[in-house]
């Protein structure tokens, strides 16, 4: 069904030659990956500075490792879906398109898409803690919890972004600008209350840009947008794409 909200959001698009794209887990639901918040999510009932924070790994490094080992394992053989496709897609369709992600599940690169920003790290990445030394590694399971660098021996962390740490300054600066100079930002699957990611929004819309949010639900940030686009980001973004006459 074609509403005025997607009608409205299609046209923004349309007329616009800077895109910005800002995605939280919601983008990945529909693929079988497990949001944060909410009944079911990562989150609920678990303590998260436990895994989720240099304090908690330091403390406890295996039950960290756990953790993320059974994400990872959860991740093997996990498909885009037709949003992660949507996007990828996108990537050709305007002037300027940057894609930026808190995610750490590497879909939106599984569907086509390069030049990734991703604001939380990846979580198929590994870092030395001692030498600092990065790899890619989709090994699953880990011969070892946890994991040892090859080089020096150093214990071994995932690749991603904690609760307390740093976001990765280049990407943040590129995303930072991306949505400053965006004319239209689409906010797609997240709550919109982990900073500074969700900042980007703030950051569009004090610049003038419009903001699209697609969510079933409400985000915290859903009175900052232009238009609400309210249902699953698999569905509502293929008929917006087709809308706008663009590869859906
Ligand atoms: P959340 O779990 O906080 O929010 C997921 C959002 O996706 C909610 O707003 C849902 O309504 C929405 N959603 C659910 N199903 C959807 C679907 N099919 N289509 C579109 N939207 C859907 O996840 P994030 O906002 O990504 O950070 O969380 C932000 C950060 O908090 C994560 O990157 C992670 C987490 O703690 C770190 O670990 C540092």
């Amino acid at each position: 069904m074609v509403t005025e909200a997607l009608t409205q959001a299609a046209a923004l698009l349309a007329g616009a030659r800077r895109i910005a794209v800002l995605t939280g887990a919601g983008v990945s639901a529909e693929s079988g990956v497990p949001t944060f918040r909410g009944s079911g999510g990562l989150w609920e009932g678990r303590p998260v500075e436990e895994v989720a924070s240099p304090q908690g790994f330091l403390a406890d490094p295996l039950r960290v490792w756990r953790f993320y080992e059974e994400r990872r394992r959860k991740l093997v053989g996990v498909r885009p879906n037709p949003g992660h496709d949507v996007l990828a897609r996108w990537q050709g369709c305007f002037e300027e398109y940057h894609l930026i992600t808190q995610n750490v599940d590497g879909l939106h690169q599984l569907a086509g898409a390069d030049r990734v920003l991703e604001l939380h790290g990846n979580i198929w990445r590994v870092r030395c803690l001692a030498c600092g030394r990065e790899r890619d590694d989709r090994t699953v399971p880990f011969p070892e919890l946890p994991p040892r660098c090859a080089a020096c021996g150093g214990l071994e962390r995932p690749g991603v972004v904690w609760f307390g740490e740093f976001l990765p300054q280049d990407v943040l600066q590129i995303a930072s600008q991306a949505a400053e100079e965006a004319e239209v930002l689409v906010v797609v699957g997240t709550s919109a209350v982990v900073y500074p990611a969700a900042g980007l929004v703030e950051v569009t819309a004090r610049h003038g840009g419009k903001v699209i949010e697609v969510n079933p639900d409400p985000s915290a940030l859903a009175h900052v947008a232009t238009v609400q686009l309210r249902g699953p980001s698999g569905d509502v973004l293929p008929r917006l794409a087709a809308l706008m006459g663009k590869p859906a």
